[in-house]
Protein backbone atom coordinates (compact mmCIF):
# COMPACT_ATOMS: atom_id res chain seq x y z
CA UNK A 1 0.00 0.00 0.00
CA UNK A 2 1.64 3.21 -1.07
CA UNK A 3 0.09 6.30 0.74
CA UNK A 4 0.66 9.74 -0.84
CA UNK A 5 0.26 12.84 1.43
CA UNK A 6 0.60 16.46 -0.27
CA UNK A 7 0.42 19.90 1.12
CA UNK A 8 1.78 23.47 1.73
CA UNK A 9 4.10 24.42 4.26
CA UNK A 10 3.18 23.80 7.68
CA UNK A 11 -0.69 22.42 6.55
CA UNK A 12 0.22 19.25 9.15
CA UNK A 13 1.17 17.02 6.50
CA UNK A 14 4.02 15.68 8.27
CA UNK A 15 2.82 14.93 11.13
CA UNK A 16 -0.11 13.09 9.48
CA UNK A 17 1.59 11.18 7.39
CA UNK A 18 4.41 9.95 10.53
CA UNK A 19 0.55 9.17 12.19
CA UNK A 20 -0.53 7.15 9.02
CA UNK A 21 2.78 5.82 8.81
CA UNK A 22 2.44 4.46 12.04
CA UNK A 23 -0.82 3.49 12.09
CA UNK A 24 -0.44 1.37 9.65
CA UNK A 25 2.92 -0.10 10.35
CA UNK A 26 4.78 1.62 7.40
CA UNK A 27 8.23 2.93 6.85
CA UNK A 28 7.80 7.21 5.88
CA UNK A 29 9.82 9.44 3.80
CA UNK A 30 9.39 13.10 4.71
CA UNK A 31 10.26 14.27 1.08
CA UNK A 32 10.71 17.76 2.08
CA UNK A 33 14.17 16.62 3.83
CA UNK A 34 15.72 15.84 0.61
CA UNK A 35 15.21 19.34 -0.33
CA UNK A 36 16.21 20.70 2.56
CA UNK A 37 19.57 18.69 2.99
CA UNK A 38 20.20 19.78 -0.71
CA UNK A 39 19.47 23.38 0.13
CA UNK A 40 21.90 23.10 3.08
CA UNK A 41 24.95 21.42 1.57
CA UNK A 42 24.94 24.27 -1.00
CA UNK A 43 24.21 27.26 0.70
CA UNK A 44 27.39 28.83 0.36
CA UNK A 45 26.95 29.36 -3.26
CA UNK A 46 23.14 30.33 -2.92
CA UNK A 47 24.45 33.99 -4.08
CA UNK A 48 26.54 32.84 -6.99
CA UNK A 49 25.93 31.19 -10.79
CA UNK A 50 27.26 28.09 -9.28
CA UNK A 51 24.62 27.85 -7.20
CA UNK A 52 22.32 24.95 -10.01
CA UNK A 53 25.24 22.97 -10.72
CA UNK A 54 26.27 22.64 -6.98
CA UNK A 55 22.90 21.89 -6.00
CA UNK A 56 22.33 18.67 -8.74
CA UNK A 57 25.69 17.44 -7.75
CA UNK A 58 24.90 17.44 -4.29
CA UNK A 59 21.21 15.87 -5.14
CA UNK A 60 22.86 13.12 -6.79
CA UNK A 61 25.34 12.25 -4.42
CA UNK A 62 22.33 12.63 -1.78
CA UNK A 63 22.74 9.34 0.81
CA UNK A 64 20.16 8.67 3.56
CA UNK A 65 22.20 9.47 6.08
CA UNK A 66 22.22 13.35 5.39
CA UNK A 67 18.87 13.20 6.59
CA UNK A 68 19.96 12.45 10.16
CA UNK A 69 20.20 16.16 11.61
CA UNK A 70 16.54 17.20 12.15
CA UNK A 71 17.90 19.89 14.05
CA UNK A 72 19.43 21.93 11.05
CA UNK A 73 17.12 21.04 8.29
CA UNK A 74 13.77 22.25 9.90
CA UNK A 75 15.15 25.78 9.88
CA UNK A 76 13.05 28.88 8.27
CA UNK A 77 16.45 29.37 6.48
CA UNK A 78 16.57 25.61 5.41
CA UNK A 79 13.14 25.66 3.99
CA UNK A 80 13.66 28.66 2.19
CA UNK A 81 16.81 27.45 0.59
CA UNK A 82 15.17 24.00 0.05
CA UNK A 83 12.39 25.51 -2.36
CA UNK A 84 15.11 27.57 -3.99
CA UNK A 85 17.00 24.38 -5.44
CA UNK A 86 13.54 22.81 -5.67
CA UNK A 87 12.83 24.94 -8.69
CA UNK A 88 16.10 23.06 -10.62
CA UNK A 89 14.80 20.73 -12.75
CA UNK A 90 18.13 18.51 -12.68
CA UNK A 91 17.59 18.52 -8.83
CA UNK A 92 14.03 17.07 -9.39
CA UNK A 93 15.15 14.68 -12.00
CA UNK A 94 18.27 13.08 -8.95
CA UNK A 95 15.58 13.19 -5.77
CA UNK A 96 13.03 11.26 -8.00
CA UNK A 97 14.85 7.87 -7.90
CA UNK A 98 15.40 8.06 -4.78
CA UNK A 99 11.83 8.48 -3.67
CA UNK A 100 10.77 6.01 -6.29
CA UNK A 101 12.79 3.37 -4.44
CA UNK A 102 11.68 4.10 -1.63
CA UNK A 103 7.47 4.14 -2.57
CA UNK A 104 8.22 0.58 -4.18
CA UNK A 105 10.25 -1.31 -1.47
CA UNK A 106 7.59 -4.34 -0.35
CA UNK A 107 4.57 -3.28 1.51
CA UNK A 108 4.53 -0.30 0.78
CA UNK A 109 5.50 3.18 2.39
CA UNK A 110 3.75 6.83 3.46
CA UNK A 111 5.25 9.35 1.68
CA UNK A 112 4.74 13.48 2.16
CA UNK A 113 5.76 16.30 0.03
CA UNK A 114 4.55 18.40 -2.88
CA UNK A 115 4.78 16.37 -5.36
CA UNK A 116 4.17 12.71 -4.25
CA UNK A 117 0.79 12.33 -5.79
CA UNK A 118 1.14 14.08 -9.07
CA UNK A 119 4.60 13.04 -10.20
CA UNK A 120 6.68 10.75 -7.56
CA UNK A 121 3.79 8.04 -7.32
CA UNK A 122 1.21 8.91 -9.49
CA UNK A 123 -0.31 4.95 -9.29
CA UNK A 124 -0.22 5.40 -5.00
CA UNK A 125 -3.18 3.41 -3.73
CA UNK A 126 -4.35 6.39 -1.59
CA UNK A 127 -3.56 10.53 -1.95
CA UNK A 128 -4.52 12.80 0.23
CA UNK A 129 -4.04 16.43 -0.29
CA UNK A 130 -3.85 18.64 3.02
CA UNK A 131 -4.78 22.01 3.51
CA UNK A 132 -5.02 24.64 6.16
CA UNK A 133 -5.42 28.78 6.15
CA UNK A 134 -1.84 30.72 6.16
CA UNK A 135 -2.20 32.12 9.38
CA UNK A 136 -3.39 28.59 11.05
CA UNK A 137 -0.20 27.39 9.44
CA UNK A 138 2.38 30.22 10.64
CA UNK A 139 0.74 29.89 13.94
CA UNK A 140 1.78 26.36 14.26
CA UNK A 141 5.40 26.58 12.49
CA UNK A 142 5.61 29.63 15.27
CA UNK A 143 4.81 27.11 17.77
CA UNK A 144 7.06 24.42 16.95
CA UNK A 145 10.33 27.07 16.64
CA UNK A 146 9.33 28.42 20.47
CA UNK A 147 8.74 24.28 21.95
CA UNK A 148 12.64 24.35 20.38
CA UNK A 149 13.75 28.15 22.49
CA UNK A 150 14.00 30.07 19.01
CA UNK A 151 12.36 33.59 19.53
CA UNK A 152 9.79 33.87 16.11
CA UNK A 153 8.72 36.97 14.32
CA UNK A 154 5.30 35.68 13.53
CA UNK A 155 4.89 39.02 10.73
CA UNK A 156 8.31 37.64 9.12
CA UNK A 157 7.28 33.87 9.57
CA UNK A 158 3.59 34.78 7.68
CA UNK A 159 5.34 36.52 4.94
CA UNK A 160 7.99 33.26 4.94
CA UNK A 161 5.37 31.01 4.62
CA UNK A 162 3.20 32.92 1.65
CA UNK A 163 6.26 33.43 -0.74
CA UNK A 164 7.53 29.82 -0.11
CA UNK A 165 3.74 28.46 -0.93
CA UNK A 166 3.98 30.68 -4.06
CA UNK A 167 7.85 29.50 -5.13
CA UNK A 168 6.67 26.10 -4.43
CA UNK A 169 3.11 26.58 -6.86
CA UNK A 170 4.86 28.72 -9.68
CA UNK A 171 7.72 25.87 -9.68
CA UNK A 172 7.87 25.22 -13.47
CA UNK A 173 9.08 21.37 -12.78
CA UNK A 174 7.35 21.05 -9.54
CA UNK A 175 3.89 19.13 -9.89
CA UNK A 176 2.35 21.02 -6.68
CA UNK A 177 -1.36 20.83 -7.17
CA UNK A 178 -3.99 18.66 -5.97
CA UNK A 179 -4.36 15.50 -8.01
CA UNK A 180 -7.55 14.23 -9.41
CA UNK A 181 -7.96 11.58 -7.49
CA UNK A 182 -6.43 13.19 -4.61
CA UNK A 183 -8.95 13.29 -1.08
CA UNK A 184 -8.85 16.83 0.84
CA UNK A 185 -8.44 16.87 3.70
CA UNK A 186 -8.56 20.90 5.78
CA UNK A 187 -6.86 20.50 9.17
CA UNK A 188 -7.58 24.22 9.56
CA UNK A 189 -9.72 23.65 12.37
CA UNK A 190 -8.55 20.57 13.65
CA UNK A 191 -6.02 18.76 16.53
CA UNK A 192 -3.64 16.39 15.33
CA UNK A 193 -5.72 13.24 17.03
CA UNK A 194 -8.65 14.45 15.07
CA UNK A 195 -6.61 14.94 11.61
CA UNK A 196 -5.06 11.86 12.13
CA UNK A 197 -8.89 9.67 12.43
CA UNK A 198 -9.97 12.09 9.46
CA UNK A 199 -7.02 10.52 7.46
CA UNK A 200 -7.41 7.29 8.66
CA UNK A 201 -11.29 6.84 7.68
CA UNK A 202 -9.80 8.26 3.98
CA UNK A 203 -7.31 5.80 3.96
CA UNK A 204 -9.84 2.90 5.14
CA UNK A 205 -13.22 3.72 2.99
CA UNK A 206 -10.30 4.25 -0.15
CA UNK A 207 -9.16 1.12 0.33
O1 LIG B 1 7.72 20.01 3.17
P1 LIG B 1 8.84 20.97 3.48
O2 LIG B 1 8.34 22.28 3.96
O3 LIG B 1 9.88 20.39 4.36
O4 LIG B 1 9.55 21.22 2.06
C1 LIG B 1 10.57 22.16 1.89
C2 LIG B 1 10.57 22.63 0.44
O5 LIG B 1 11.03 21.56 -0.41
C3 LIG B 1 9.22 23.01 -0.12
O6 LIG B 1 8.89 24.37 0.14
C4 LIG B 1 9.38 22.73 -1.61
O7 LIG B 1 10.01 23.81 -2.26
C5 LIG B 1 10.35 21.56 -1.66
N1 LIG B 1 9.68 20.28 -1.88
C6 LIG B 1 9.32 19.94 -3.18
N2 LIG B 1 8.77 18.71 -3.43
C7 LIG B 1 8.55 17.85 -2.43
C8 LIG B 1 8.88 18.19 -1.10
C9 LIG B 1 9.44 19.43 -0.86
O8 LIG B 1 9.51 20.73 -4.10
N3 LIG B 1 8.02 16.65 -2.71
Amino acid sequence: MIIAVDGPAASGKGTLAAGLARHYGLPHLDTGLLYRAVGVAVQEFEETDQFPDRAVAAAEALDARDLRDPETLTTARAGSLASKVAVIAGVRQALFDFQRSFALQKGGAVLDGRDIGTKICPDADVKLFIQADSKARMERRARQFEARGEAVDRYALYHQIEERDARDMLNPHGGFYRAKDAHLLDTTQLSIEAALRAAIAIVETAM
